[in-house]
């Protein structure tokens, strides 16, 4: 004859799950007529009593007092059967009178006849001021990038002025002192030397030019956007020995001094790193508008990268253009978006607000 197979519990059922609940690494409780019915060690260990200290105390006397009614209207509309079961994250008090946040779920049940809420509940503080850590901290660095910024647009701005006003102007005069020497010496020697001087000097004027455009770029403010991407690009594609394109060529996009620039930056970058790192014959730079945002896309046919590069750029390796890309699309209230696979080019996606926010640091 078989034997019947061994209890899964050798003693009762309410013995074993009793144990079960005491030992738990997760928090159980009852509670009935506002009062705690049962807690175990753990969840009584989380406002720094064991279990039994906290069977018999009211519920009310267990919270903050300024969160009391919150808490006793979240037990009362489980003990109406209005909701069944809830789940949320409540403040408890500490025995030394700290809050602690706990994570609970909360079910509507029969306890020896009558209503009452049985819970599991885990103990988050450590992980909510981790995360408040976490998101000060990002905050806090958002603020300093957003400031740098500002300091290294004003600094470029003081830069390209210096560079312009002062060595621009000593160039062109001396290219003036040699026409002067040119046109009164009767040597042909010395004219010859004069016109290469000349050419020289009107290589650097040329090139004094590019630098003070390109740290404060005058067809920002002169021409408005479009135009000044339009002179960059025709700008990178004699240097840069591939084909370049805007399209459109008369996109009108009216934005605050600060945030053109922010986006001409984004802009210059994500060209820099097709120059750079690309391996590409061809870019695509596109403006347009979507609803109340304006698009720049900037679209490579080079070599492309891992998604884990596009996502996750490494500070370690101080490629921080996508990073400072990503930060100056935040501070123009918008976000930036890396599409790319190796052998299948690189695509940048700036998707910002025509109109920024009133709150905004700069506006
Ligand atoms: N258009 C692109 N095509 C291919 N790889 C790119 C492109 N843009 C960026 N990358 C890759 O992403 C890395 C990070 O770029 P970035 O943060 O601008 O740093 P850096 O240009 O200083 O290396 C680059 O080193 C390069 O490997
Ligand atoms: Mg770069």
């Amino acid at each position: 004859m078989r034997q019947p197979p061994a209890p899964l519990f050798p003693e009762s059922p309410a013995i074993a799950l009793s144990s079960i609940a005491r030992q738990s690494v997760a928090g159980i409780y009852i509670l009935q007529d506002a009062n705690f019915q049962y807690s175990n060690d753990t969840f009584a260990g989380m406002a720094g009593y064991n279990g039994d200290e906290v069977v018999g105390r009211p519920l009310r006397e267990c919270v903050p007092p300024d969160y009391e009614a919150e808490v006793m209207d979240r037990y009362n509309r489980r003990i109406s059967g209005e909701v069944k079961s809830m789940r949320f994250i409540t403040r408890g008090l500490h025995r030394d009178g700290h809050v602690v946040y706990i994570e609970v779920h909360g079910q509507a049940m029969e306890f020896r006849g009558r209503p009452a809420v049985v819970g599991v509940g885990v103990n988050v503080t450590e992980q909510l001021l981790r995360d408040e850590e976490l998101r000060q901290s990002r905050q806090e660095y958002r603020q300093l990038a957003s400031y740098l910024n500002t300091m290294r647009e004003q600094q470029r701005a003081e830069y390209a002025r210096e560079v312009h006003d002062v060595l621009g102007g000593l160039l062109t005069s001396m290219k003036l002192d040699v026409g002067r020497i040119a046109r009164r010496s009767r040597s042909s020697a010395i004219r010859g030397i004069a016109a290469d001087l000349n050419a020289l000097l009107v290589e650097a004027i040329g090139n004094v030019r590019e630098i003070s455009e390109s740290m404060r770029p005058q067809a920002l403010d002169h021409l408005g956007l479009a135009a000044a991407m339009a002179s960059h690009l025709a700008r990178f594609r004699e240097r840069a020995g591939l084909r370049a394109s805007l399209e459109p060529l008369d996109f009108e996009l009216d934005l605050p001094r600060w945030r053109s620039i922010g986006v001409f930056r984004i802009f210059q970058e994500a060209l820099t790193n097709v120059a750079r790192h690309a391996k590409a014959t061809a870019v695509v730079v596109r403006l347009r508008h979507e609803a109340d945002d304006f698009v720049l896309e900037i679209e490579d046919n080079g070599c492309g990268m891992a998604a884990a590069d596009c996502f996750e750029p490494n500070p370690l390796r101080f490629s921080l253009g996508l990073i400072s890309m990503r930060e100056r699309a935040h501070e123009l209230g918008g976000e930036l978006r890396i599409d790319s696979a190796p052998g299948q080019g690189t695509r940048v996606v700036l998707t910002a607000p025509i109109v920024s926010n009133p709150l905004a640091m700069h506006a």
